[in-house]
């Protein structure tokens, strides 16, 4: 069932728990969540960034497979579909493609910009019945070759921003997109602390959700972490588990076995995802809260 975000996440806040947001790529990964969520009563979201929308050939593109898909699996849980890191061109195209969640990050801008174009946006996703995420911060890392250093969010900044009435707020506190240095510092929960604070208890989003150990996720989402982004570790287990079925000659043209056909070629990566996808929402306390 395809909704905007704002419900699911406050009851999330309000419930001690996260909602996972998973990063698509195709057919098989969007499947892939969307069965494993419904498997295990969960709400989800589907995170799609701009670079991964043209990969599939237009954001209106992946709207059309989404709720088509959404119908024909008879999905009855709580799913976003929701803009990653949005440039504001792009939060603009994916309103008018029918997504149900958008979010801005303007970030990299002076913040009296992020402020200006995050209140245009916020008028316009709400007058269309859909939830946005800002960003104050810039998350760290690498992700669709965008690379930014990890800030710390200022907790000021992230009340003003939280003020001009976004749903979910994405907050700096040391987290990177991709893999983290061996030498990573783990996540400032004194920034953590401060922040959630400063924003009337907006729910808060935690980005670089892989890599990130189990206790640190438990205890930002006690600190009001109520959205976790996991994008790598889908792509990691997706690709271990294609290369071991090549590498053990599955793949080989054996006419009888076919294993070279394309849908037993990604199953092992389909599986491996809605192995991971489960995992994470296991840690993430989501299980069994679709409502
Ligand atoms: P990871 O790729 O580190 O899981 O981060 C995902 C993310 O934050 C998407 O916005």
């Amino acid at each position: 069932m395809l909704v905007n975000a704002s419900r699911m996440l406050k009851l999330a806040r309000d419930g001690h728990y996260a909602v996972g947001q998973f990063n698509i790529n195709n057919l098989e990964w969007t499947k892939a969540v969307l069965t494993t969520a419904q498997e295990l009563h969960s709400p989800v979201i589907l995170g799609v960034s701009e670079g991964a929308a043209k990969y599939m050939t237009g954001f209106k593109t992946v709207a059309a497979m989404v709720r088509a898909m959404d119908e024909s699996l008879g999905i009855t849980v709580p799913v976003a579909l929701h803009l990653d890191h949005g440039s504001y061109e792009g939060a603009k195209a994916c309103i008018a493609a029918g997504f149900t969640s958008i979010m801005f990050d303007g970030s990299h801008f002076a913040f009296e910009e992020n402020v200006s174009k995050t209140t245009e946006l916020v008028n316009l996703a709400h007058d269309c019945g859909l939830s946005i995420e800002a960003e104050v911060g810039a998350i760290g890392g690498t992700e669709d070759g965008i690379t930014a250093d990890g800030e710390i969010a200022d907790p000021e900044e992230c009340a003003k921003i939280a003020a001009l009435g976004v749903d979910f707020l994405a907050a700096g506190i040391g987290n990177i997109h991709g893999i983290y240095p061996k030498d990573w510092k783990g996540l400032h929960f004194d920034a953590l602390e401060r922040i959630h604070a400063a924003t009337n208890h907006i729910p808060l989003v935690l980005h670089g959700g892989t890599g990130i150990p189990d206790e640190q996720i438990k205890k930002a989402i006690a600190n009001g972490v109520s959205k976790i982004n996991v994008n790598t570790d889908c792509q990691l287990v997706f690709a271990a588990a294609t290369v071991d079925y090549c590498v053990a000659g599955k793949a080989a043209p054996d006419p009888d076995k076919k294993g070279f056909d394309p849908r037993k070629l990604l199953k092992p990566g389909y599986e491996a995802i809605k192995a991971k996808v489960k995992e994470r929402m296991e840690v993430f306390g989501s299980i069994g809260k679709a409502q």
